[in-house]
């Protein structure tokens, strides 16, 4: 498989926001681009504001719902759980079968996580065992405010502890219009979110892909991403 996994410093900081138009950018520059969502919870199976129904709407897929994602559950818990609930075991084999099927359908993917990188599947399974044997290059969705320095150096560490790539992160849900930090000799009296961004990079020495506001009426994410990188990463792996 190739494109990119999606994953996030926690659950509800936009994945599923961000991955949905991500790939209706991507197939509006003319990339073949699919989205599987391995596991689903908290949502009744056939919700029209469930996460696959979303990322099915606004990245105007022809695929249906149960291709995008097989095994959705309606408990708000981690997957295990979530299918526990149910009286049920979410097989590893089926599951990953079932996203090579789709993968076949298109050039790329992008793969939405569910909650952050260490999230149990399986009894024995965490969504980080999920990335690695896909091993796509990943992109982590960070919140924009205090806190979000330490969430996001954990995941890119337990993401490189695991021999993965990362892409590059995005920040998402600025509530107003913000002036970023470019380097440490101009802080003097930022605040947080003005320098988070800056601090990461630093910190991590990976790049901060796109700064993404508040709003849901926002359908095109091209003013707010690294267009140019976004379509590079995916085309490199295509070409
Ligand atoms: N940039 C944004 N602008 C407006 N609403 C957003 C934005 N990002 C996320 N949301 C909203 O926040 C909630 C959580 O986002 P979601 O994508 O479902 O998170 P996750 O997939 O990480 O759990 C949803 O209601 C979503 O519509
Ligand atoms: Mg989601």
């Amino acid at each position: 498989m190739k494109g990119f996994f999606i994953t996030g410093t926690d659950t509800d900081v936009g994945k599923t926001w961000f991955t949905a138009r991500l790939c209706r950018f991507l197939r509006q520059n003319k990339i073949d681009c699919g989205i599987w969502k391995p596991v689903q919870s908290g949502f009744p199976a056939n919700a029209s504001d469930s996460d696959r129904s979303i990322l099915k709407d606004i990245a105007q897929l022809d695929d249906s719902i149960d291709e995008i994602c097989s095994m959705t559950f309606e408990k708000t818990l981690t997957p295990f759980l979530a299918a526990k609930a149910e009286g049920k075991t979410i097989d590893w084999q089926t599951l990953m079968s079932h996203g090579s099927l789709l993968a076949n359908k298109h050039d790329c993917m992008l793969v939405e996580g569910a909650g952050g990188i260490a999230v149990p599947i399986t009894e024995n399974k965490m969504m980080i065992d999920l990335a690695v044997e896909l091993n796509l290059p990943v992109i982590i969705i960070a919140r924009p405010g205090l806190g979000t320095i330490n969430h996001s150096i954990l995941t890119i560490d337990y993401l490189k502890q695991h021999g993965l790539t990362i892409a590059g992160l995005i920040m998402n849900g600025y509530d107003n219009t913000h002036e970023f930090a470019k380097s440490l000799s101009e802080i003097k009296n930022w605040t947080s979110i003005a320098t988070n961004p800056l601090l990461i990079e630093l910190f991590s020495n990976q790049q901060i892909l796109g700064k993404i506001p508040l709003d849901n009426d926002i359908v095109d994410i091209s003013d707010f991403i690294d267009r140019k990188k976004l379509i590079n990463l995916m085309n490199d792996q295509l070409n």
